[in-house]
């Protein structure tokens, strides 16, 4: 018997839960807050993912015997550190560790410190000296506010005006609030990029399969950057060679160096990666699973979920299996049309039982029992299969089988992948 808490809203987590439940021993999973879609699979508790003090109360309550912390906020602010004085066994890092994703200046100086290949960078908390940087750095750059900004923190400046403007929106506007104090202006690489979660409990560490997210709003990756509007796993770009590769230059040094820093990471460890003509290069890392990337490597993994987390949290990584599927995965976001934009919700959202299968919910919401859109990124459908071509096939078919108003979804999910298997 055993009672799990999950923080977190997203289709991330519905995947989280849906897996976590897989095992006998899951009795009860509470989603804090959760969402409409996750109605079956978890009881929702109208606690935001922010609020720890409200967290710790409901774990005491009732009784909780594990929690997992998914999103970046609650863990940044030190979810886990209130959560385990107060007794209650975690997955996720501490206050310490996430820092990792929290402070992209101690992310990238700790990168340099140890020898981990990332871009080269320039740190600034003089808006002054940003713009006189500018005047002679190379062309497109890369301006990255240092602390957590909803994913939109980043800008690709294609002009020296591009970046200018992006230092007085970030640093002089305070466009991202806080988050902005300090900047990160950083050399443009190129390549494919290859997302890689991790399990790590700062001795072992345990890359899953890898993956490919579609960050761009419209087919052919254009658009605004948006959460991610689809995955598919492995990604092809990740082969065999250069997870070698990676895993003596990048994973185990990442990991010993947090180790060496007095910050130990425990959780699930992102690896946002770009396969340069130099090699693999750490875009970023995020102290998480990533989203939508988790639903299509959580469908994939063989091995029990929540045994794996205990282990991460117990330092027993080593003593237990950890097996992905050879299958391909493939997941297609439907959003609201508008999004990242604005965009209406409070749509009904109708589909079968048999489709719901391979939905993960995220902007969902019931009213009065009807289930309605309710955010940006409404659900993720994912289907698995021997290939990528038929995985896909059967997430785009499931679409159709689902219905809103103003429904909108890439129709490329896959595109760039299925032609670098050729
Ligand atoms: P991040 O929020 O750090 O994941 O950055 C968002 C996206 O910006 C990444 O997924 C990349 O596509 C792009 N990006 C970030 N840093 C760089 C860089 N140094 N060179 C090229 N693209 C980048
Ligand atoms: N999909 C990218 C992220 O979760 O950060």
């Amino acid at each position: 018997m055993m009672k799990i808490m999950v923080i977190g809203s997203g289709g991330r987590e519905h995947a989280v839960i849906k897996k976590l439940k897989e095992n006998p021993e899951v009795t009860e999973i509470f989603a804090l807050p959760g969402n409409g879609g996750m109605e079956g699979d978890a009881v929702c508790v109208n606690i935001g993912a922010k609020d720890i003090p409200a967290q710790v109360k409901f774990a005491l309550e009732n009784k909780i015997d594990y929690a997992v912390v998914t999103p970046d906020d609650p863990l940044v602010l030190g979810a886990v550190d209130e959560l385990e004085k107060a007794g209650v066994p975690c997955f996720g890092p501490n206050k310490k560790a996430a820092i990792i994703e929290g402070s992209k200046v101690f992310s990238k100086n700790l990168m340099k410190k140890y020898g981990i290949p990332t871009a080269k960078y320039e740190v600034f908390s003089d808006p002054e000296k940003a713009l006189e940087y500018i005047k002679t750095a190379p062309i497109p750059t890369v301006v990255k506010a240092d602390g957590l900004a909803l994913g939109k923190g980043v800008i690709i400046a294609e002009t020296r005006e591009d970046a200018e403007n992006a230092v007085k929106s970030i640093m002089e506007e305070k466009v991202f609030g806080e988050s902005g104090a300090q900047i990160v202006i950083e050399e443009f690489l190129e390549g494919p990029e290859v997302s890689v979660l991790s399990f790590t409990d700062g001795k072992t560490v345990v890359p899953m399969v890898s993956s490919m997210d579609h960050k761009r709003a419209l087919d052919g990756d254009k658009g605004l950057n948006t959460g991610g509007m689809g995955t598919v796993a492995p990604n092809p770009y990740y082969t065999n060679e250069v997870a070698k590769e990676c895993m003596e230059k990048i994973f185990l040094p990442t990991v010993r160096a947090m180790n060496e820093e007095g910050r130990t990471f425990k959780g699930c460890l992102y690896f946002g990666l770009m396969i340069t003509k130099d090699g693999p290069k750490v875009i970023e890392y995020n102290c998480r699973f990533g989203d939508p990337e988790t639903q299509v490597v959580l469908p994939l993994l063989k091995s029990d979920l929540f045994t794996v987390m205990k282990a991460v949290t117990q330092e027993k990584l080593s003593e237990v299996p950890v097996e992905f599927s050879r299958d391909s995965a493939a997941c297609v976001i439907m959003a609201s049309d508008g999004y990242p934009g604005k965009y209406k919700t409070g749509f009904e959202i109708t589909l079968d039982e048999e489709t719901k299968k391979h939905v993960f919910f995220a902007g969902a919401k019931k009213e009065n029992g009807v289930l309605k859109t309710g955010g940006g990124r409404v659900l993720g459908v994912t289907e698995t299969a021997k290939d990528l071509k038929s995985a896909l096939e059967k997430a785009y078919e499931d679409v159709q089988k689902i219905a809103f108003k103003n429904a909108y979804y890439r129709k490329d999910i896959g595109a760039r992948a299925l032609k670098a298997e050729e």
